[in-house]
């Protein structure tokens, strides 16, 4: 349930009343005729909130466009320079999420459609350091271990502060990503962007997963919102700083296009063990049947390979869960025309060792889809809790 803006627009005159206006967007997987998808005129007025006890943009549904800001603190940045900067990102972010422009914005006009905007703010291990709060850093928040897999590059890797900007906009998300850089200045400089996509809204009904530029259905097995993806996603207790936080890890992940057009499309579902056309799994007919791993074939082997990546990547424990929010990326291709794409892998999870870790080494030592995809950028941030009117994202980790 998402407000559609009232204020600034309706003193615009782009909505009348200025009443806010309540939004449903259903979940559910089936097929439901065109009548029934979000009206897309909708869209831009749609708002997400910003404050409450936890931040905005993780259990979110995700948004069309992404971009991920990395920065590097400049000398001198301490525990009072990170307070003054982190009220002001705060507040425009504040602003900007519900349809109202940052203070002395620039491009005003382009503050006025948040398109369900969210700003996430995220704190690498440099800023604990830089602040003089290495005691308040989640224990998990830590550089990964290397694993073999890694061509990891500097200009996509590290990081003290983070800015997740997510909008169902591209232009809402430059805009706030120029003034939230603009007014970063001071106190840090821009260290890596990553721009990602996934499906715009409005092009499928909604509840579909969507596909990642392979054209797997990417997703499937996410946490529903629910029980288990609470306790699996959000500290749930001990002190302010950490009560109602979350971690993430970004992985930039390279998309061998070449190579995975020469598979035939059995292989590409047997390095998955699913389905291209319904994301079922090999086992079964329907996108959400569970798989079945002990399932053998004429030949005696597993239908579902052992090494394929939902076998390895596969977690029983919902405790031990991680919550997936990829987004796509295709840069400029080579002279050749070959691709530069691929996925922004991101996962929110509560604790980083004991849920992603386990996961990604399994990956690293043996899994099918390694042959095509490669990272290059790695980071982890912790996802402070989130702040109420007249507070400011990090407070209780600076304040
Ligand atoms: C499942 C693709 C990297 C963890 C899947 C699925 C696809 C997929 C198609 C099956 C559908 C679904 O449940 O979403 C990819 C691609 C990757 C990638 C293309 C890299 C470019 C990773 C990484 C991790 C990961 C780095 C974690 C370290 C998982 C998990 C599942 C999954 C936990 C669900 C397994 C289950 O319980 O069924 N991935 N993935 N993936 N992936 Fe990945």
């Amino acid at each position: 349930r998402r407000l559609i803006t009232g204020g600034a627009l309706a003193a615009g005159g782009a909505l009348a009343g200025g009443a806010a206006v309540a939004a449903t967007r259903s979940g559910g997987n089936g097929q439901r005729p065109a009548t029934d998808m979000t009206p897309a005129a909708n869209v831009g007025r749609l708002v997400e909130p910003f404050h409450g006890a936890r931040q905005a943009g993780v259990a979110t549904e995700p948004q069309a466009h992404a971009s991920f800001v990395a920065f590097t603190l400049r000398p001198g940045t301490d525990r009072a320079a990170l307070g003054r900067m982190l009220r002001l990102l705060t507040d425009d972010a504040a602003r900007l999420t519900q349809g109202r422009p940052a203070l002395a914005d620039t491009e005003a006009e382009l503050g006025l459609l948040p398109a369900r905007l969210t700003v996430t703010f995220g704190f690498g291990p440099g800023l604990y350091r830089a602040a003089g709060v290495d005691d308040r850093r989640p224990a998990s928040v830590a550089e990964l271990p290397a694993f073999r897999i890694d061509r990891l590059q500097p200009a996509w890797s590290g990081g003290d502060l983070l800015l997740q900007i997510c909008a169902d906009d591209a232009i809402t998300v430059v805009h706030a990503q120029r003034v939230l850089i603009k007014d970063s200045r001071p106190f840090a400089t821009v260290r890596w962007v990553q721009q990602g996509f996934r499906r715009s809204p409005g092009v499928e009904p909604d509840g579909h997963t969507q596909r990642n530029l392979f054209g797997q259905l990417d997703g499937t097995a996410n946490p529903r919102p629910g029980t288990p993806l609470d306790t699996a996603l959000w500290v749930p207790d001990g002190p302010a700083w950490l009560r109602d936080s979350t971690t993430l890890v970004v992985r930039r992940i390279s998309m061998n296009l070449e190579t995975w057009d020469l598979l035939g499309r059995t292989d590409r579902e047997l390095a998955v063990g699913r389905r291209l056309d319904t994301g079922a799994p090999l086992t079964g007919t329907a996108e959400h049947d569970e798989p079945d791993f002990a399932a053998t074939g004429p030949d005696g082997l597993t239908v579902i390979p052992d090494f394929s990546h939902l076998t390895r990547a596969h977690v029983t424990e919902d405790r031990l869960r991680i919550l997936r929010r990829p987004y796509n990326y295709d840069g400029v291709p080579t002279a050749e025309g070959h691709a530069d794409s691929g996925l922004i892998f991101t996962s929110y999870q509560a604790d980083i060792a004991r849920q992603y870790l386990p996961i990604q080494r399994r990956l690293a030592e043996r899994d099918l889809l390694n042959e095509w995809t490669t990272p290059i950028g790695s980071a982890v941030f912790a996802i402070p809790p989130g702040c109420q009117p007249g507070g400011w994202v990090g407070e209780q980790v600076l304040g």
